[in-house]
């Protein structure tokens, strides 16, 4: 197998990042610009916002990644960008920020799908073994992919309304906690009791769909009826409760899927996979079931450029190649 060496970019929601990976596996630097501390302010992602710093910090990341990694653009084998899902405008400055050094360096252009790279961020730190099954949860996505080999995904379950993070993020909120909320419930959520029922939706029989809207609701009416009523309702359990509910379900789909698809490896992806309780929950269930759980360690849960890299290997090595007129694929389909 020949070497690679691969500089990659992600700039879809809120990270400005790039890395250089190693034979898909080695990660030789891996630079990340957040821009939390700014949409912190509003609440929530800004998209022009997140456009225009990706604009100001993308040369910066990239050439600090290049940097870190001791390597010049001469001894890449490919750049590697994000070419969706996420928002148009993000998306777009990684693009040609990509395109930019694929045509200076004549080097090719390898596209890549965002949930790819979470998947793939397993496979920088963990012997991924097919077939296997991915939940990926995150603030934009909430999907059960089945991977019956590299490379190829079957999207066989996915949020019907909002994504894991977004409710956690909106809840949050309604506490008034910052953003992004997930941290912050999590943290509140250690300190309570799952003493109140808010609803599980599992949808049809034999579905492996999520809904989240209603619980999100059911919590938020909770809160409103007991301020109305001035009644105490201890934060740490709302949030507690809210948290018992998600995991539960995601916790009792994946497993539903995992068996029927008789994976023996199961991985989780995205922001929300730094969650603790997730993290637990999954695995006591899964090794209950006799198969393995894969989990990234936290710096490859959330956006990063060394998943879009490692994704990239794969992908460059089955021939994937872009050319100069890739566009940004903001709703663009595992
Ligand atoms: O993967 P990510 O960085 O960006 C997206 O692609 O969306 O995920 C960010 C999401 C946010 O909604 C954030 O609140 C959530 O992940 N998150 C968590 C935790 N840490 C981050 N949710 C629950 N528990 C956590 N510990
Ligand atoms: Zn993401």
């Amino acid at each position: 197998e020949t070497s690679t060496l691969i500089l990659a970019i992600e700039t879809s929601c809120d990270e400005t990042a790039a890395a250089v990976i190693e034979n898909g596996r080695y990660v030789r630097a891996n630079a990340v610009a957040s821009q939390i501390e700014t949409h912190k302010l509003y609440g929530g992602v800004v998209p022009e916002i997140a456009s225009r710093q990706h604009v100001e910090q993308m040369t910066i990341v990239m050439e600090k990644a290049m940097r870190e990694a001791g390597v010049t653009f001469q001894d890449l084998t490919a750049v590697a960008v994000t070419e969706g899902p996420g928002l148009v405008g993000a998306l777009l400055v990684g693009v040609n920020a990509a395109k930019a050094v694929a045509y200076a360096h004549s080097l090719p252009l390898v596209p890549v799908h965002h949930l790819a790279g979470h998947i793939y961020a397993n496979r920088l730190v963990h012997d991924v073994k097919y077939p296997l099954l991915s939940l990926i949860v995150s603030g934009g996505h909430t999907e059960l992919v089945y991977m019956p080999e590299e490379g190829v995904y079957e999207l066989i379950g996915e949020t019907r309304d909002d994504a894991v993070g977004e409710a956690y993020d909106k809840v949050a909120r309604t506490l008034g906690l910052p953003y992004p909320g997930g941290p912050a419930v999590d943290q509140l959520a250690q300190t309570g009791e799952a003493s109140l029922e808010f609803p599980r939706a599992w949808l049809e029989e034999g579905s492996y769909d999520f809904s989240f809207s209603g619980l999100k609701s059911s919590v938020l009416n909770t809160l409103h009826n007991a301020t109305q009523r001035n009644v105490e309702l201890a934060r740490e359990d709302v949030a507690c409760s809210f948290q018992a509910s998600v995991v539960d379900v995601l916790v009792t789909k994946t497993a539903a899927a995992a068996k029927a698809y008789d994976v023996e490896q199961v991985l989780l992806a995205g922001g929300v996979a730094a969650n603790q309780t997730l993290r637990e929950a999954m695995e006591t269930k899964m090794a209950a079931e006799g198969r393995q759980l894969l989990v990234p360690p936290l710096w490859l849960c959330t956006d990063n450029a060394a998943m879009i890299g490692a994704a990239a290997d794969v992908a460059y090595r089955s021939g994937a190649r872009a050319d100069l007129d890739l566009n940004a694929k903001p709703g663009l389909a595992l």
